[in-house]
């Protein structure tokens, strides 16, 4: 095979390598049949296989053939369960091989370092040990099982939606490590993905997928990464920087995006052949690899019972007085139960191959409670009060509409829809057994969980979601969820409330990022981190260091099966050092049977100790504290070495309590950061719509027209309240200028003109 690709690629020519290395269209690489080269397709995951018909483009989101629609990442990763999440990738890598695509475009995992992004429902959590592990079982289930490719995205430090093309990702090289990247590493070592993907985002001042230390010193040469890297839709700025930087495929094709100028760099040496020829083989090597996928036709139904299988044990029972399982009578209240919100809007939006709703599944009695948007009035409530009456146990359907919970958007806050919430309040003030089951992909404010019985989280349970619920509302499964992002009391608690949703995306908090902030700073959260009860309960004992392993007896003390999920966290010893009080370094599920025990092993390694210092990972010296339940070990290392930094002392850092201000994170960059707005005479074909539309009538015309274009081309009206067309409308008004020329097809020198224009405005 490295024959063929050497003999195809000494016969190209340097202009049909750079083609090579640009897609054909939306999905497709370009074919070179005369070298043996085919052309490949690859599809929108990460919960899912979003796979649109011929000769649509990625403008019409929703429109694609029908797959299974799986819980989304925000929810599997609560299963915590390594084996399920491998099942669900294969499951997706089946239904790719029957449609012949070889590249799925997931596992999501940046890190969910604020509940408002509007992308955490694809991610898979705040911890990047639990991201890493999840995505690299992804990655192996898919690969291995179907010859199907997958593709982790977005590489890196994707974390807000706000400004997605053009915000700038500010941190420390530790924070970037420990937190941004760690995962990432895992996932490469452990997963080998065929392709990553790189983000539309700046880091530290440069995009991503043109940043060569990311890309080839860190990702191919640190971790040994030889796959396909792929740029985000949309996300190349400087094609001859991203070619330099080993970003080897260019998406989406469709305009020769940045030819001209390649070859005109080539010409005058500022780009090499040789660097054209790194990008072109590694782009065969992905074709050649992908020629292998023979067709196989994939059982469909099995897929929709492995949905219902991963939705049921994804469930995180939070809180349970007593209401659940269910006995006696009960009733369903709220819109949800009739349409179920089951997944979020974007390029992971899947068209399912059937919909399981709870009404469909049960014959309880139903009122609506509030409307398909969230609102309610007095004549809703009032039936849902009185239904709720006459049943022993209430179950209200609640959470976040589409609106919400959007790609390229962010939530304006961290409530519900204020009818959610008087639907709950007021069931819940007629009868106290109210159990509220909750459809949100991401963190919520629930100022009446004091005043109901239980609730059970669902997530975004995917197509089986209504099969699930009622059995695990009946006892038929028992929940076994654990929270993989801590859940606070309101917005105010979150580390980053003060700062998070500028331009530029200033990740002043440092390595103190979800649970390692609420350990730190004292906030009690509603939920921690790892949080989820059972319908049955287990019991620790006998922890002790086996060999690598750290080992613990786990028992079912109850009377009915269920799993358990084992967390290893490593509490540090108090040094110079700023860090977290304590990690997640390893987790296990047990599936249990009543009065069953097993003995877990969880390995740790040097790694399991390090921060980032200086450059490398170390281990400050010292004892450590193994912690699993409520059961501790201590633990000395004997690769420590000293550790003395007192560069952080006085700051926020060294005792995070409340918020840190603009001097601390100066002195944990090095450096004064100051967000730049461009002005009239700054603007280039790298500035959005967006920024420009403030300064220029052209710029404000441009928006509207593209609304009109966007509205006719998908079918839908110009309406802001739809969030399919707000998303559309924030990708081609908010990325580069530039990108108008992909797809939408407008001619450069008309954007170079428009861009002129604008830089002439007052
Ligand atoms: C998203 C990616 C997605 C791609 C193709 C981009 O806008 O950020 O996650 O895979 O579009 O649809």
């Amino acid at each position: 095979m490295a024959e063929k690709k050497e003999a195809a690629l000494n016969a190209m020519s340097i202009s049909e390598m750079v083609d090579l290395c640009e897609g054909l269209d939306c999905w497709h690489t370009r074919p070179y049949p005369t070298h043996g080269l085919d052309s490949v397709m690859m599809s929108d995951g990460p919960h899912g296989l979003r796979r649109q018909p011929e000769g649509a483009d990625n403008l019409g989101i929703n429109i694609s053939l029908p797959a299974t629609c799986f819980p989304s990442s925000g929810t599997t990763a609560c299963s915590w369960d390594t084996e399920l999440i491998s099942q669900v990738a294969a499951g997706i890598g089946r239904e790719a091989r029957a449609n012949g695509v070889s590249l799925v475009l997931g596992p999501g995992l940046n890190i969910k370092r604020n509940p408002l992004c509007g992308r955490n429902f694809e991610y898979f959590s705040e911890d990047p040990f639990l991201s890493g592990k999840l995505a690299a079982e992804y990655v192996k289930g898919m690969q291995s099982e179907t010859s199907v490719g997958s593709c982790l995205k977005h590489f890196a430090a994707n974390s807000q939606e706000y400004c997605r093309f053009s915000s700038d990702s500010i941190m420390d090289e530790r924070t970037l490590r420990e937190i941004y990247l760690a995962g990432f590493e895992i996932a490469v070592k452990e997963g080998k993905p065929r392709a990553v993907m790189s983000s539309y985002n700046k880091l530290n001042g440069v995009h991503t997928g043109e940043c060569s230390r990311l890309v080839t010193d860190i990702l191919r040469s640190e971790w040994g990464f030889d796959g396909l890297v792929v740029s985000d839709w949309g996300a190349t700025f400087d094609r001859t920087e991203a070619i330099k930087a080993g970003c080897d495929l260019i998406m989406p094709g469709g305009s020769h995006y940045g030819r001209k100028r390649v070859l005109s760099d080539l010409k005058s040496g500022k780009l090499t052949s040789g660097e054209v020829r790194a990008c072109a083989e590694r782009v065969a090597s992905f074709v050649s690899k992908s020629k292998e996928l023979s067709f196989v036709p994939c059982d469909m139904q099995s897929n929709h019972e492995l949905a219902r299988k991963a939705s049921e044990e994804s469930a995180v029972l939070m809180k349970n007085e007593g209401a659940l399982p269910l006995k006696g009578s009960a009733c369903l209240i709220g819109h949800m139960a009739k349409e179920l919100r089951y997944q979020g809007v974007g390029s992971s939006h899947i068209n399912p191959t059937k919909l399981s709703n709870p009404t469909d599944c049960c014959d309880y009695p139903i009122a609506e409670g509030c409307r398909p948007n969230g609102e309610t009035d007095d004549e809703l409530l009032k039936a849902a009060v009185e239904l709720a009456r006459t049943v022993d146990t209430p179950i209200v359907f609640a959470g976040l509409t589409d609106e919400y919970e959007c790609e390229g958007l962010d939530r304006g806050h961290m409530r519900m829809p204020d009818g959610h919430c008087r639907m709950i309040e007021a069931v819940a003030g007629v009868n106290p057994n109210t159990v509220v089951v909750l459809l949100c992909g991401s963190v919520v404010e629930m100022p009446w969980i004091d005043r109901v019985n239980a609730v059970l989280y669902m997530g975004l349970s995917g197509q089986a979601g209504g099969e699930a619920i009622l059995n695990l509302l009946t006892g038929k499964a028992n929940p076994s969820g654990k929270l993989a992002e801590t859940w606070p009391r309101c917005y105010d608690d979150v580390a980053t409330s003060e700062f998070y949703g500028g331009k530029d995306a200033l990740y002043a908090e440092g390595v103190f990022v979800g649970y390692r902030y609420y350990d730190a700073s004292g906030v009690k959260p509603l939920f921690p981190f790892g949080h989820g009860l059972s319908y049955t309960q287990f019991e620790y004992s006998d922890i002790a260091m086996e060999g690598d392993c750290v080992s613990v007896t786990v028992k079912n003390v109850g009377d009915r099966a269920g799993a358990e999920v084992v967390q290893l966290y490593i509490e540090a010893p108090k040094g110079d050092i700023p860090r977290p009080c304590r990690s997640l370094a390893g987790f296990a599920k047990r599936y249990l049977k009543a009065g069953e025990s097993a003995r877990v092993r969880l390995p740790i390694t040097k790694r399991s100790f390090a921060i980032w210092h200086e450059g490398a990972w170390v281990v400050p010296e010292g004892e450590y504290i193994l912690h699993i339940a409520g059961l501790s070990l201590p633990y000395t290392p004997d690769c420590g070495v000293a550790v003395r930094d007192d560069s952080l002392s006085g700051t926020w850092y060294a005792n995070p309590v409340g918020k840190p201000v603009p001097q601390d994170f100066e002195r944990l960059l090095g450096y004064k950061y100051e967000v730049h707005e461009k002005v009239p005479g700054e603007f280039d074909l790298d500035s959005s719509v967006y920024e420009m539309m403030p300064c220029s009538g052209v710029m404000r015309l441009l928006h509207k027209v593209i609304a009109i274009v966007l509205s006719r081309a998908n079918h839908c009206k110009r309406d802001m309240s739809d969030p399919t067309f707000r998303m559309m409308m924030s990708s081609a008004s908010g990325s580069a200028i530039r990108n108008l020329c992909i797809c939408g097809g407008v001619p450069e020198s008309v954007i170079e003109l428009l861009v002129r224009l604008a830089n002439k405005s007052k």
